[in-house]
């Protein structure tokens, strides 16, 4: 059960386990986690091995039926699985005429009663079934498997979904990231694609697809407990805002020495040339990474004059687009897992680009299928909705930005010099902004209830707008809209009246006297004006009903302290009207299906 909490921010829609005594149970409940542990209370729990899952549905409503562990059609053999089945529909009216009975709506039904089948057909073993049903499913998988004829067994494969082995003491567990292994252990083996894990009777065997015995690579975690509790916060989420000036500093720490006078990335150092020599940089991505693309975007054209698109990874992988062996594509993710990020990475490899990481999580699947890459050092982001993560990136984004940009020549040694120093700043002027907090709480008391937001910023402060939106919708279910401040009298301004929230994210900045018009345009049509200033502006408090005042501090550096407020803000919208902050409805932290 703690271990099924740890993971609950993958996906919190229904829940089960199965154990395994004399007899093989499952228990399982639409809802948190917390509804289960209600519910087995008085349940035979008594088992040496055993199951669990937290849901997030593709396939099937979230109730009772459709969640996992899910029952072969003879109750002997039982499953958990991430991912989608593709094929399933097929599978299943074959099945049905071999006489499978199914129980709920799921793709991962089909899964179990496909092993059945063909453990029966084929008279072989259970891990031998698993190896041939794995050939027959098209799709994305990490699964778990127990049957009541082989007790001291567990059986796991992967493809696309994420799956890392915890080796204890006489003992092992197995998990989609190793949150809830680590307080039993800290030696890990992350599964490859298409291998098969056997646990039997105290050993660990892994299988390659060409069903071959491989020497386990066990590696050990630096995860700290701590770092994955809420550590006296009411949640995780203002926990890891509140975090984000220790985290921007230990997403630079050994990169920018700023004594010494010199930037160091490791993963850009072997590169180094490819990114001096790149025609084009194209950022794949989604959600908040995607914003931190969308920075990143403005940084490299600016600092290293190099052409950058910025892409959703679900779009790009499916449109045929044009990559080059002198392109480098980008793939921006937290959790490194994201099943869209990571087929954008595959399609651009197979067209020979070359492939820079950026992801937080150590280990994960996207880091590992990078050609290089920079981790961003967050340590572990619990709260669906991102936000020290998007600080970290953008951090790694701004130091890739500046090493190539130096390399290239379009930096020059003086603005370099600059702009580490006000870099190395950064962690004080967040810490100065989330003094607002007290603040922002007032003006989301006043704000609370409205239907609708909008958000307005003009060049680096765009994607800060998109992701000031992208928060408040997440988490509060309140409509808000991004959109560039200039960009609005197409379109947006005609939702403009006196009851129209408009945050405005107007610090001194090359298009400062633009941003200034555009608030004029919003007071105009009564719109009711929130805007994110550099202290000690003069002329916006003029136009505003309400002003945040962030440090200043260097344009290309400002999203990441004029996100700060937003993020603070939505935060404090949602504890407000109820909402789980934490685990927001239908959201889920790391998406593994497309
Ligand atoms: C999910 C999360 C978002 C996140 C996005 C991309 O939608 O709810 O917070 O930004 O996935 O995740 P990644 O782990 O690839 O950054």
């Amino acid at each position: 059960m703690k271990g099924l909490r740890r993971l609950e921010y993958r996906g919190y829609d229904s829940a089960g386990v199965a154990l395994l005594n004399d007899t093989l149970n499952v228990y399982k409940k639409k809802g948190k986690v917390q509804e289960l542990v209600d519910f087995i209370e008085e349940k035979d729990t008594h088992a040496q091995i055993g199951m669990g899952h937290t849901r997030w549905a593709t396939h099937g409503e979230p109730n009772d039926a459709n969640a996992h562990p899910h029952y072969s059609t003879s109750e002997r053999i039982a499953i958990i699985h991430n991912g989608i089945i593709e094929n399933y529909a097929a599978l299943k009216t074959h099945l049905q005429q071999q006489g499978h009975v199914f129980h709920s709506d799921t793709d991962t039904e089909v899964f179990v009663n496909l092993i059945e089948e063909i453990k029966k057909q084929n008279n072989c073993s259970l891990e031998e079934a698993v190896r041939l049903a794995l050939h027959e499913v098209v799709g994305a998988y990490a699964i778990v498997v127990l049957s009541k004829d082989n007790p001291n067994q567990l059986i796991a494969a992967r493809k696309g979904s994420p799956l890392v082995i915890g080796v204890g003491k006489d003992e092992f567990f197995l998990a989609s990231d190793a949150t809830p292994i680590i307080e039993y252990t800290n030696e890990v083996v992350y599964v490859n694609d298409y291998e098969l894990v056997v646990i039997r009777d105290g050993k660990l065997e892994i299988r390659s697809k060409e069903d071959v015995s491989q020497t386990p690579y066990i590696q050990k975690l630096e995860l700290e407990l701590e770092s994955i509790e809420k550590g006296g916060y009411e949640h995780f989420m203002l926990k890891e805002i509140f975090e984000q000036p220790r985290s921007i500093l230990d997403s630079m720490r050994g990169r920018l020495e700023l004594e010494a006078g010199h930037l160091n990335m490791g993963g850009v150092r072997a590169y180094e040339q490819k990114f001096v020599n790149a025609q084009r940089i194209i950022i794949v991505a989604c959600g908040t990474s995607w914003h931190a693309g969308l920075v990143a975007e403005y940084l490299l054209e600016d600092l290293a004059r190099i052409p950058v698109e910025v892409e959703y990874a679900s779009e790009f992988r499916y449109r045929n687009p044009v990559i080059s062996e002198r392109d480098i594509v980008i793939a921006i993710s937290q959790s490194g897992e994201t099943a869209d990020t990571l087929a954008a990475i595959e399609l651009a490899k197979s067209k020979g680009a070359t492939i820079f990481g950026i992801c937080n999580v150590v280990g994960s699947s996207i880091a590992r299928a990078t050609d290089a890459g920079a981790y961003t050092h967050a340590g572990p982001e619990i709260g669906v909705a991102s936000t020290k993560a998007f600080t970290a990136q953008v951090t790694v984004l701004t130091l890739l930005a500046m090493i190539v940009g130096h390399k290239r020549g379009t930096l020059s040694d003086v603005k370099l010099r600059e702009l580490m120093v006000e870099l190395s700043n950064i962690p004080s002027k967040v810490e100065q902004a989330l003094l607002l907090d007290t603040e922002i709480k007032q003006i989301a008391e006043i704000f609370k209830d409205v239907p609708n937001f909008l958000y307005l910023g003009r060049g680096y402060n765009f994607p800060v707008a998109l992701e000031g939106a992208l928060k408040l919708k997440e988490i509060s279910y309140i409509h808000a809209e991004g959109y560039p401040a200039a960009e609005m009298k197409h379109g947006p301004i005609a939702l403009i009246d006196e009851n129209m929230p408009v945050v405005v994210i107007a610090t001194k900045d090359s298009s400062y006297e633009k941003v200034v018009s555009n608030i004029q345009e919003v007071k105009a049509r009564k719109g009711r004006i929130i805007a994110v200033v550099t202290e000690g502006d003069q002329v916006i408090p003029a136009m505003a009903e309400f002003v945040i005042e962030v440090p200043a501090t260097s344009e290309v550096l400002m999203p990441l302290v004029s996100v700060v407020p937003l993020q603070l803000l939505s935060y404090h919208i949602a504890v407000l009207r109820g909402c789980n902050v934490d685990q927001p409805r239908n959201l889920a932290k790391s998406v593994t299906v497309e």
